[in-house]
């Protein structure tokens, strides 16, 4: 016998109840995006590869070694999307959605594609809500797009959790930053070999280690907030300032560089507590140069990308299950059968959920199914009950059993 096939490593089927959960999740974030403004995007799941190459970073993990990459019957060099912000973009300057006043505020969904070790939290084809808004470089945006963030996790009623946000100020401030941490790293002995690459090519993804080591070397390396400028200082501390006057809780992390390059100013996550090593259900930040970077004209923008796997992981069991209404409908006998299939049009018609069995099996196998079915009620439909018009209601959890009219039963479990 032929051995099964199984699902890729990394990857994994979600199934029913668990997709209600998913559900819920997602249509949180649409109305909550609908409040704001924002319209959605669906974009292919396979670019150029060089579309990532050039906005991630070629230093980053993600597209040094984490990146799905094949060429095609062509040649060409194509990869799985690891994020959505580059595609974004790309749709952005290819379609001219960037014309006009006003910021463009654009949602996705769906999966990306990481080639990381898999553990818990943690996929090789997971799931993004992914926000971006583009055309403005004012702090009032920044606020904007974290409270979206806060109002989607409290919405889906996220429990214990932090926002941690920074400045990566502008290319400038990157600039000095970088020597000053260059030369503070110049002089540690024993960092990993990624990071002593790094030292010279791109200072900044040293920050972003996970090696306990390295990360024991950088408690004291120079933070990106003493070498602000001016005018990216007054940037911060007024989206800071809006942060409070809405309420949120943050707390400034001087350390938080992110693990995509194209970030400038606004940096952020939110940790949850319960998840472990990767506690990290959200993440993002401005990028206002990266649609220059990219061939296309200046465009600050900033987004976020939340990580709904590893959201769901802490969102409470209940929920999105909703009160259950689902009624079977047992009929015995071919005359039985009949009436039942009508009487189950009838219900949906009513927008009540119904199903039936349409073979011959025994009430007993019926009642069975009606249980697996996950049903609130069950109609007992038999030649007794077609000749005194009544049928029999049985609510399943209970066992509980009356008689209701052939007539009124519609209207009944309508009501129900
Ligand atoms: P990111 O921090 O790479 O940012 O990913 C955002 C979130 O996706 C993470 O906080 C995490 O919850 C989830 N995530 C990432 N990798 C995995 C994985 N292998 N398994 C499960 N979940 C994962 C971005 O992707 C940026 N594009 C966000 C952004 C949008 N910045 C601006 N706009």
């Amino acid at each position: 016998m032929a051995g099964k096939i199984k699902a890729i490593r990394g990857m994994r089927d979600i199934l029913p109840p668990e997709t209600g959960r998913w559900q819920a999740v997602e249509n949180a974030a649409r109305e909550a995006f609908a409040l704001y403004g924002y319209r959605e995007l669906r974009l292919p799941l396979i670019e150029r590869t060089e579309l990532f190459a050039r906005s991630i970073g070629a230093d980053t993990d993600i597209v040094s070694k984490e990146m799905y990459t094949f060429p095609d019957r062509h040649g060409d060099s194509l990869t799985l999307r690891p994020e959505a912000t580059a595609s974004v973009l790309r749709a952005v300057l290819e379609n001219r959605l960037d014309q006009g006043a006003g910021v463009k505020k654009l949602y996705t969904l769906g999966p990306m594609f990481r080639y990381e070790r898999p553990q818990k939290g943690r996929y090789r084809q997971f799931h993004q809500i992914n926000c971006e808004a583009l055309g403005s470089d004012a702090p009032e945006l920044d606020a904007e797009v974290i409270l979206l963030l806060m109002e989607i996790l409290k919405r889906v009623q996220l429990g214990t959790s932090r926002l941690l946000v920074n400045s990566l100020g502008c290319p400038e401030c990157q600039k000095k930053f970088k020597e000053g941490l260059s030369l503070f790293l110049s002089q540690k002995q024993g960092l990993c070999e990624d990071c002593l690459r790094r030292r010279v090519t791109n200072p900044l993804r040293v920050l972003d280690c996970k090696s306990v080591h390295c990360k024991e070397i950088l408690k004291d390396a120079p933070v990106l907030k003493d070498y602000l400028c001016p005018d990216c200082a007054v940037h911060y501390a007024r989206v800071l300032s809006l942060l409070s006057r809405f309420g949120v809780t943050y707390e400034e992390q001087p350390r938080l560089v992110r693990g995509l390059d194209y970030y400038s100013r606004t940096a952020f996550e939110v940790v949850a507590v319960g998840l472990g090593a990767q506690d990290a259900v959200a993440g993002g930040g401005r990028y206002n140069g990266l649609a220059q970077e990219l061939g296309g004209p200046e465009l600050p923008a900033i987004g976020f990308a939340i990580g709904e796997d590893r959201l769901l992981e802490v969102l409470p069991p209940e929920l999105g299950q909703e009160k259950n209404r689902k009624i079977f409908l047992a009929a015995l006998g071919p005359a039985a059968r009949d009436q039942a299939f009508s009487l189950l049009q009838t219900l949906r018609r009513e927008g009540v959920p119904g199903e039936m069995d349409f073979g011959e099996r025994s009430l007993k196998a019926q009642m069975s199914l009606a249980d697996r079915l996950g049903a609130a009620y069950t109609v007992i439909l038999g030649d007794r009950e077609l000749e005194t018009g009544k049928a029999t209601l049985r609510r399943m959890a209970t066992g509980d059993q009356q008689e209701v009219s052939l007539s009124l039963l519609p209207m009944v479990l309508a009501g129900l």
